[in-house]
């Protein structure tokens, strides 16, 4: 629950009194996002999530869409049109942004020719957006300092890149039993995340008469499982993941950078220890 606790930490630089407002707010960010990862699964016909079996793999599509349907609408009722600073529709844009970047990915599904400014743009939108919004939502509906809340924005869109190149990351690295979900899923279903990115960027810096990686991923096509790992492999031995890890950093010094100007030692402690806490996974 990682948006909720954003959203908390945020209404501490804001006025107490209106605690139960960050409160509503933080389960609307969670349901968002359980009903988000309801719809993804959906599409990725995933059969599990963090081991456990999906909605859709035991109900089916149908019963599946409709229940995260229910949980976006069951959200919906506890917006309101503007509580504090924050509006409704700073809520709905980031929404619209998440769905946006969904809809891109699929377009292009089997494109593993995507430069990095376009993976961010992406990432952005799918991870980032509510991030942000979570970490900003919880100043704003507490009507706290503009500048902190500026400042809260930006530490969530950060750390929301951060954890989605880590989690990407683990696709190339990751173990397969402690995940759920096989090496490779990603490239096995036709979508270029950053390692890729990065290592057919080493490649073709490398300057050699052959480029392996390049030559398997050049025809706009998902790939078998068995070539997927093959990809897999050549984007660890070219460095791919170290690449990943060094940008996932650069987000997170830029957010700790931003924490160090909030000036409220109880929220700069809370969340550096949230950052602690994901630090398995992102730092
Ligand atoms: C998981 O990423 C998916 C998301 C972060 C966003 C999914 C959004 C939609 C399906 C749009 C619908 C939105 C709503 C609000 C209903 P991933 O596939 O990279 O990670 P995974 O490995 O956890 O599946
Ligand atoms: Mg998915």
């Amino acid at each position: 629950m990682i948006r909720p606790a954003l959203v908390i930490i945020g209404s501490k630089l804001g006025k107490t009194e209106r605690e139960d407002e960050a409160i509503r707010l933080a389960s609307v960010l969670e349901m968002i996002h359980i009903a988000s990862l309801i719809h993804d699964d959906i599409i990725d016909g995933a059969k599990t999530r963090r081991g456990i079996p999906t909605l859709n793999s035991l109900w089916g599509s149908k019963q599946a869409v409709l229940a995260g349907d229910y949980l976006l609408a069951k959200a919906m009722t506890l917006v309101k049109g503007e509580a504090g600073d924050l509006k409704a529709a700073a809520m709905t844009s980031a929404f619209i942004r998440l769905c946006e970047s969904e809809l891109i990915q699929d377009a292009d599904v089997g494109n593993y020719l995507i430069s990095s400014s376009t993976y961010i743009r992406r990432i952005g939108g799918k991870t980032a957006s509510l991030f942000a919004l979570s970490a900003y939502a919880g100043a704003a509906v507490t009507s706290a300092e503009k500048y902190q809340q500026y400042l809260l924005h930006r530490i969530g869109y950060c750390l929301g890149i951060a954890f989605q190149i880590k989690d990407d990351i683990l696709d190339y690295t990751g173990n397969a039993e402690k995940l759920g979900k096989d090496i490779g899923q990603d490239v096995h279903m036709g979508i270029p995340t950053y390692p890729l990115i990065a290592a057919l960027e080493i490649e073709a810096k490398n300057n050699l008469d052959k480029r392996p990686l390049f030559e398997m991923i050049k025809n706009k096509k998902p790939l078998s499982k068995k070539d997927s790992k093959k990809v897999v492999a050549l984007t660890v031995s070219l460095g791919g993941v170290e690449k990943s890890e060094r940008l996932a950093q650069t987000y997170i010094e830029r957010a700790l950078s931003d924490i160090n100007k909030l000036n409220n030692e109880e929220v700069q402690t809370m969340l550096l220890s949230l950052f602690k806490k994901l630090s398995a996974r992102i730092i």
